[in-house]
This record gives structure tokens, C-alpha cells and sequence, in this order.
């Protein structure tokens, strides 16, 4: 079945990630100190196809961590699930990891609603085209942030059974502490007294291994996140000189995160008409562009239990050392 076909419905954007908005957002970031970009960003239909093509690089095992343990796990996640009416992923992707969990349903499964959460509607289409074809699997799309998205869904929430709601690929990772933690309580407000929450989150690890993770030797982490530039020139007319940025990627142990950058390697001047200013950037000034923090198990059961939820159980990848939790509202 096709994305075009009654399986699927897709929600009209409710608080599109507009063009204004982003015009804005630019203009905010851009001239605070430290200079930064939101990694939302980071997710237009290239960033998201570089970002597939991240999830496969040899030293970026996050990925094939988490799948690896949904697809080992499935039928355990799925029991302690059960019934469910409705799944939802925020920020979604291809869908492949839902469609790796989902598939291992029983023929004669309940109908189930799966609502995709993403920014990027090339992603939204794909994974939709995707579950879709699962059994008994119905798709409405969201595109929308995070925070749209769950606002949405617990909108159109009446009449909805149990929901397992996923938040996976350690992307909490990319909010600092306190955001994080409002998302959670976002999260836990979204959902019912035994809905469940699935959250992916990456584990500590040695530097060595977060460094080749997020500065990879084939470039493909620095054509994404230089990517970020290629898209403000294009969307909102910004003459950024590609080829005087250079990707960075810092360990910051104090934080506990990886830390991502693009760096001016000379002076310059930058103008980005449509957000209505101009920059200087002096040789070796940075620019923000994601952190990516790494947990200990026993700080990712205390915030979800402050945000309000019980534990149900965890699977763990020792090796790559990523961390699939189940709590319960
Ligand atoms: N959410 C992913 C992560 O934190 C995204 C990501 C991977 C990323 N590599 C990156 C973001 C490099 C910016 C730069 O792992």
C-alpha cells in the first residue's frame, strides 16, 4: 500500500516548522554567545538522508545497537505492552526501528494506530510507506516538533486503548538537562495512567569510541552538520562560503556530552537577508550545533521516575553500551 492510501492520513502541519519560524530561530541563536543553530534544523530532507547514511557508518553504532535490541527483544517488549491501540514515535525517521518492533506482532493482532512524530516530511512519507504494509497497522503522520506532535495526539486521543509511546535513538540526548526533563513531563502528560514510554538512550562510553562516533573519517557527520549552512543559504538567501567551515566534535566530560560544531577557519562577514541580518565570525569561532549527552542507567531511572513514571524493565547492549528502557505511567 501506498502512503496515498486510506491506511495513512496525514495530519495538515499544525505548527508547521515554518519558514518564519526558522528565520527567527536563526537570528535568535545565531547571536547569542556561544553562537548556536537548534539541531531541529539539522533535519531537512539532505540532513535526513545524511543521517541515514550516518546510522550506517562502521563507527557509529547507536543505530544498529538499538535495532539490534528491538529486534531481539520484540516479543518481550510487545507482552509487557499488551493490549495496545496505539504506538507513537517521536521523530520517527525511516520508521525502521517501529517496523523492526512492530513486525514481530501476531498475525491476528488487534488493530493498531501508529502515529509518526517527525520534521522532515520526505522521512514521514518513507516510514509511513513502510509500517503501513505491517498487519492490522494503521498510520497517521504528524509533521510537527515534538512538542506539536504530542499536543496533537493527546488531542485525538479519545477513544484510544493503551499506548506505547517511543523515543528512541538517544535523541533526548540532544536537550540540555532541564529540557529534557520538561520533554518528559511533556511526555508523561500526553499519556493515560498504564500507557507505557520506550526511551533508546546512549550509555557512557569511552571518548576514543564518542569521537570516531561524531567525527567520522569519511566525512559523512561533516557534510551533515555543514549541511545545516547549505540549507540556511538556500532557504533563507545566507551566503555562508562552505568551503571556510570545518566540522568539530568535542567530548565535554564535565557535561557528560559530545559536543558538534562548525568552525570558521578565517574571518568573515555572513549575510542571511531573509532573517534580516549579517555576522562577523572571526578565524577558529565556533558554532553550536548539537550536544549529544551520554547517560548512566541509574541517572536515566532517576529522571523518569521525577518526571513521574515506574519502571517496567531495561534491555541493554553491553558491547556498544546503549540502553532501551520501559517505564509506565
Ligand atoms: N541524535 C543523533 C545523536 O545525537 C544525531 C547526530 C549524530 C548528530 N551525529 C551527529 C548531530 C553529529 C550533529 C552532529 O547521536
Amino acid at each position: 500500500m501506498s502512503p496515498g492510501s486510506a491506511r495513512v492520513s496525514v495530519r495538515p502541519p499544525a505548527e508547521q516548522v515554518s519558514a518564519q519560524q526558522f528565520a527567527e530561530d536563526v537570528a535568535f541563536y545565531l547571536t547569542q554567545t556561544p553562537r548556536q543553530l537548534p539541531s531541529r534544523y539539522l533535519y531537512d530532507d539532505l540532513g535526513s538522508a545524511l543521517f541515514e547514511a550516518i546510522t550506517r557508518l562502521p563507527w557509529y553504532r547507536l543505530t544498529r545497537a538499538e535495532t539490534g535490541l528491538l529486534k531481539t527483544h520484540a516479543r518481550a517488549i510487545l507482552a509487557a505492552c499488551a493490549p495496545l491501540t496505539d504506538a507513537v514515535e517521536l521523530g520517527a525517521g525511516s520508521g525502521a526501528k517501529l517496523a523492526q518492533l512492530l513486525q514481530a506482532r501476531d498475525s491476528g493482532s488487534d488493530a493498531l494506530r501508529v502515529h509518526l512524530v517527525d520534521v522532515s516530511r520526505s522521512a514521514l512519507t518513507a516510514a509511513a510507506r513502510l509500517l503501513v504494509g505491517l498487519p492490522a497497522t494503521q498510520v497517521i503522520t504528524h509533521e510537527a516538533t515534538y512538542e506539536a506532535g504530542l499536543a496533537e495526539f493527546r488531542r485525538n486521543q479519545a477513544g484510544a486503548g493503551r499506548t506505547l509511546l517511543l523515543f528512541l535513538g538517544s535523541n533526548m540526548g540532544n536537550f540540555d538537562p532541564p529540557q529534557a526533563n520538561e520533554l518528559l513531563r511533556q511526555i508523561r502528560n500526553a499519556l493515560q495512567p498504564g500507557d507505557l514510554f520506550l526511551l533508546g538512550a546512549d550509555l557512557l562510553k569511552p571518548e576514543r569510541e564518542l569521537m570516531l562516533a561524531y567525527a567520522d573519517p569519511l566525512g559523512v557527520t561533516a557534510a551533515f552538520n555543514r549541511n545545516l549552512l547549505v540549507r540556511i543559504n538556500r532557504e533563507l538567501g545566507g551566503d555562508f562560503d562552505l568551503a571556510s567551515f570545518q566540522h568539530r566534535a568535542l567530548w565535554n566530560a564535565a557535561e557528560s556530552r559530545m559536543e558538534s560544531y562548525l568552525v570558521s577557519t578565517r574571518t568573515q562577514r555572513v549575510r542571511i537577508p531573509e532573517a534580516g541580518f549579517e555576522l562577523s565570525l572571526h578565524d577558529g569561532e565556533t558554532i553550536w550545533t548539537e550536544s549529544s549527552y551520554k547517560y548512566s542507567r541509574e541517572g536515566l531511572f532517576g529522571s523518569l521516575q521525577d518526571a513521574g513514571f515506574a519502571r517496567r524493565q531495561a534491555w541493554v547492549d553491553e558491547d556498544a553500551q546503549f540502553a532501551l528502557i520501559l517505564v509506565q505511567r
